[in-house]
């Protein structure tokens, strides 16, 4: 052999190694997009159960919209005050926040407002200066809020479905709602339905096996079409998420858009699996930007501080945690003083909700019936792709984060996606003003987007109510 043979020998030896994993870099990338539609999940059945009630009962529906008014009894205030007196204070560890579990100190400060300033009446007003009705729909009754637009100055009223989720509840939306039905400059103004869901605060807990986020999604469905609404829009986060991810999947024809703060991580997309695995190892900037690794691999954690002390502990730590990270390690969970996000009557209000209904355990387990053995479909329903318009409103410490172009492979009309860097789980109660704002945008985009694409298909609203 020549020296010119040696060269090329060893050429070869180093080349070709690059040059095949190179090849076969490409083949892969090339081939995740055809893998992404072998793969694309198909529509899981919906649950068989038409009849969520008690089987001992055989009433039917019927179409029957009756407005209520929320009422607690004094009986079960006294009560509530009973057991508040009755609280036996636990010495915290010192310099402590949350990260030993609610902290006893401030559990101590919350239960001396719950009984010497809370009053639940003012809230209960509050409540019921929105107008509150039930129905009947699959064998549960329904609660949900119904809101009008004022006639005055509105030009256009748009339908807009707004889910709440756990341990939420309807009212964490009193600050947002006013907002929507008020008109905008353009006259824009939406016809709020706000649910409770089945199982949470008044609506009727399913009696039977298996209501799943999909079978929730049918009844919320069905809730619209009774009250006269052939297309709306749905606004959600956390469950209220999860089910809304399941409606335009099965309601194409009467979801004309969606705009969630919680999006739903496609994880049986294989090119977002693979791009996620191969992120983890990867250096910021090689496949995901900054934000993007922020989004998806994430340093901190919800940690386990799941140390019971009582429905208002459990429910009021989410709050706190859920909606700044830092929250743990803050006395007090920074819950009280100038800085704090929410009000401690807020906050009351809530867990009051559930206290009153006694609805904790009922709405825990849509969690077993959505994440549980339903998995399958509830995560096929997620990496199901879309396209009804999609928006995304990405605030800077929600749980679920996901980048734009993960979203956009089983949403490709993502028609608006915003980051913020502030912002916790609790959107529309934590930021009602940036969330109001939020809505309307995607909804102006979505409004745009069928104007242009499909001009027949749009109704408008039809609400008689
Ligand atoms: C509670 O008690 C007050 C005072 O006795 C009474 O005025 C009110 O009607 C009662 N409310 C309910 C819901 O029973």
């Amino acid at each position: 052999r020549n020296a010119f043979g040696d060269i090329g020998v060893k050429m070869c030896n180093t080349l070709l190694p690059l040059a095949c994993t190179a090849c076969l870099a490409f083949v892969l990338l090339a081939g995740l997009g055809c893998l992404d539609n072998l793969a694309a999940p198909d529509k899981p059945a919906l649950p068989a159960t038409l009849n969520w009630g008690a089987s001992s009962d055989s009433s039917s529906d019927g179409e029957a919209v009756e407005a209520t008014r929320l009422s607690v009894s004094n009986a079960t205030l006294d009560d509530l005050r009973s057991r508040l007196k009755a609280f036996k204070f636990v010495e915290p560890v010192e310099n402590s926040g949350f990260e030993y579990g609610f902290n006893g100190a401030f559990m101590k400060q919350l239960v001396s407002h719950w009984l010497n300033k809370y009053n639940w009446r003012v809230w209960e007003d509050r409540l019921n200066s929105f107008p509150n009705y039930f129905t009947r729909i699959e064998g549960l009754k329904v609660h949900f809020m119904h809101l009008k637009p004022s006639k005055k100055g509105v030009k256009k009223r748009v339908p807009l479905l707004i889910l709440h989720g756990w341990p939420g509840s309807v009212f964490e939306f009193y600050k947002l709602i006013p907002l929507l039905t008020t008109p905008d400059t353009d006259g824009l103004a939406f016809e709020v339905v706000a649910p409770s869901i089945p199982g949470y605060g008044w609506s009727e807990a399913a009696k039977k096996r298996g209501f799943s986020a999909a079978a929730c999604a049918r009844v919320f469905d069905k809730l619209m079409v009774r009250l006269g609404y052939r297309q709306y829009y749905i606004q959600a986060g956390d469950f209220g998420s999860v089910i809304g991810h399941v409606m335009p999947r099965l309601f194409p024809e009467r979801v004309l858009g969606f705009h969630t703060n919680m999006p739903a991580q496609p994880v049986r997309q294989p090119s977002i699996m693979i791009q996620t695995i191969l992120g983890s190892f990867l250096p910021e900037g090689v496949l995901f930007n900054r934000l993007d690794c922020g989004k998806l691999f994430p340093t901190w954690r919800s940690s386990a501080t799941r140390f019971e002390m009582g429905l208002a502990a459990y429910i009021i730590e989410k709050f706190s945690v859920w909606t700044l990270p830092g929250n743990l390690f803050a006395e007090n969970g920074n819950l009280v003083g100038l800085k704090a996000t929410f009000s401690l009557d807020e906050l009351l209000t809530n867990v009051m909700i559930y206290w009153t209904t006694g609805s904790i355990t009922s709405s825990m387990r849509l969690y077993k019936e959505s994440f549980g053995s339903d998995m399958e479909a509830t995560s096929a329903y997620q990496s199901m792709p879309s396209d009804v318009p999609y928006g995304v409103t990405c605030l800077a410490h929600e749980l679920s984060r996901v980048p734009e172009r993960f979203v956009r492979v089983t949403n490709p009309n993502l028609l608006h996606y915003a980051d913020f860097d502030h912002g916790g789980h609790f959107a529309a109660f934590e930021l009602p003003d940036l969330m109001n704002s939020e809505v309307r945008a995607f909804v102006r985009a979505a409004e745009k987007f069928h104007a242009e694409k499909r001009p027949n298909k749009f109704e408008g609203v039809k609400s008689e109510l």
